[in-house]
């Protein structure tokens, strides 16, 4: 039987003891398990089914087991195959690893043998599957399709990305913060020759210098107190990848100089080895800082500047591309309110227009903010300006209620949208009432009915504020 959340396991065996068996001990383990004791049969059945694993006997009487072997993996590359093999036939278990096997199990094998060959084959197809995607979701997100602009400058940078994508360049991508740097980075990589590989990325600014530079390398084991085995660094991981160095101006004037040298040589030393390692590894580095007002004070080491900036690219702040900010204000509406499930027609034009004339000192970022807080407080309709503007007022790096650090996980997050949204909400629904009471010369019936209100309601909110007709 087929199942969706158990793994299904298929044993193909012209032993009928060995398929009972199999299906015996493995559906204990809670596997769903289907078997087949001719050889043709079980590859159709194997390519016509969804199954995460065969367990194939490499000599049957109909068909070679390596022919099936090889028809699978062309045809289900996703399903690993374990193949079962005779002591006489050992050297087959190594041409079926040349093969492609996932693994080979020495007939007779006792009941722990098969779970756990099973239980790895299964881990590592969760992992593969897992990693196909990631890969998925790193090319949707940074699909040109997905980056919003068609202001000059940011044509330009679309221009600039597909040619420089081609080549092993370093980039240096500067802009404001929020301007959309990260994206921009990704989409480097994913229209590169290396797209196929990893594709990592370092926050400068979030490590101190020592960890950063194991991140970067590896260490040994023994190379600092807690070293208590050898570490790869992402110069290791990302091999044949690209490494987005964001916020790079963090980097300390020691680790600066390793990273000029690897990026001059394609070698690096792992934290306490005595021993060079070579690495293949596309940078692409981002900040928001003025590197060379860095460079002049002594705090950015000049000839790194240089190697880094052999391929600009500069990101206009929103405010420089007014005309984007319509394009981009909607991308943000249709994805929020496909988010939410919720039906906005759009913006008024008179919203558009606050919208673009609003300085956005947080960017692209701040305005994405900005719609989805707008998606969350509204139900349909459009978003005119009496709606935007407390928002466009409030918002901004300015605003005190603003938390700086940004959120660990997902719990953290959930709980500062909350702080924010009660914070924000709060502030407009005190100056609602204020504005209210003081039109009406503190009438609370007057001031309830001006506002559509009930009296009973208009006063228990006013009693949540504190506040009353007197202390106006
Ligand atoms: N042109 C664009 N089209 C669609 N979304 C964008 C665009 N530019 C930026 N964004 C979105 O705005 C947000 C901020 O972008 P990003 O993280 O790339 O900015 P950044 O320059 O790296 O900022 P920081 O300096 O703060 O790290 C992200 O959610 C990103 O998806
Ligand atoms: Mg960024």
């Amino acid at each position: 039987m087929m199942s969706i959340n158990q793994p299904n396991i298929l044993v193909i065996d012209d032993e009928a003891s060995i398929c009972k068996g199999c299906s015996l001990i493995l559906g204990e383990h809670n596997y769903s398990v289907s078997s087949r004791t001719k050889g043709k049969d079980g590859l159709r059945e194997a390519l016509a089914g969804q199954y995460d694993i065969v367990l194939l006997d490499i000599r049957l009487p109909d068909i070679d087991g390596m022919k099936i072997l090889a028809s699978l993996r062309e045809k289900k590359p996703q399903t690993q195959v374990i193949v079962m093999t005779g002591y006489s036939t050992v050297q087959n278990a190594v041409e079926a690893m040349k093969g492609g096997a996932f693994d080979y199990l020495a007939k007779p094998f006792t009941e722990d043998e098969i779970v756990l060959a099973v239980t790895k084959a299964i881990e590592d197809k969760r992992l593969r599957d897992e990693n196909i995607l990631l890969r998925k979701q790193l090319f949707e997100r940074f699909d040109f399709n997905n980056i919003v602009g068609e202001d000059p400058a940011i044509l330009e940078i679309f221009e600039r990305i597909k040619r420089v994508a081609a080549t092993d360049s370093t980039v240096l991508i500067t802009g404001e913060s929020g301007t959309g740097k990260e994206l921009f980075a990704g989409a480097i990589h994913v229209q590169s020759s290396r797209a196929a590989n990893r594709y990592v990325t370092l926050d400068c600014s979030t490590l101190s210098s020592s960890l950063l530079e194991s991140e970067l390398f590896g260490h040994v084991k023994g190379a600092f107190t807690d070293a208590t085995h050898d570490k790869k660094g992402i110069f290791n991981v990302a091999n044949h990848g690209t490494l987005f160095l964001d916020e790079l101006s963090n980097l300390n004037l020691e680790i600066q100089s390793k990273l000029l040298r690897v990026m001059e040589s394609g070698e690096y030393k792992p934290v306490g080895d005595s021993h060079t390692v070579k690495t293949d590894v596309r940078i692409i580095a981002a900040t928001n800082r003025d590197l060379a007002k860095l460079v002049a004070e002594g705090s950015f080491r000049e000839d790194l500047y240089y190697r880094l900036n052999v391929f600009p690219i500069r990101i206009p702040p929103l405010r420089e591309r007014k005309e984007d900010i319509p394009r981009l204000a909607y991308h943000f509406l249709r994805l929020f309110c496909k988010e939410t499930g919720k039906r906005i027609e759009g913006f008024s034009d008179d919203a558009l227009v606050l919208l673009m004339n609003h300085s956005w000192p947080g960017n692209v970022r701040q305005l994405r903010n900005t719609v989805e807080r707008l998606v969350i407080m509204t139900d349909h309709g459009f978003l005119n300006r009496d709606i935007l503007t407390p928002h466009i007022q409030i918002d901004g790096r300015s605003d005190p209620s603003a938390p700086n650090k940004v959120p660990e996980t997902w719990e953290e997050l959930k709980s500062v949208k909350k702080h924010l949204l009660e914070n924000i909400f709060g502030q407009m629904e005190e100056k609602f009432l204020v504005k209210a009471l003081t039109e009406c010369q503190g009438n609370i019936t007057h001031a309830a009915q001006k506002v559509g209100m009930q009296r009973s309601n208009f006063s228990a909110l006013l009693k949540r504020h504190g506040l009353s007709a007197d202390n106006l």
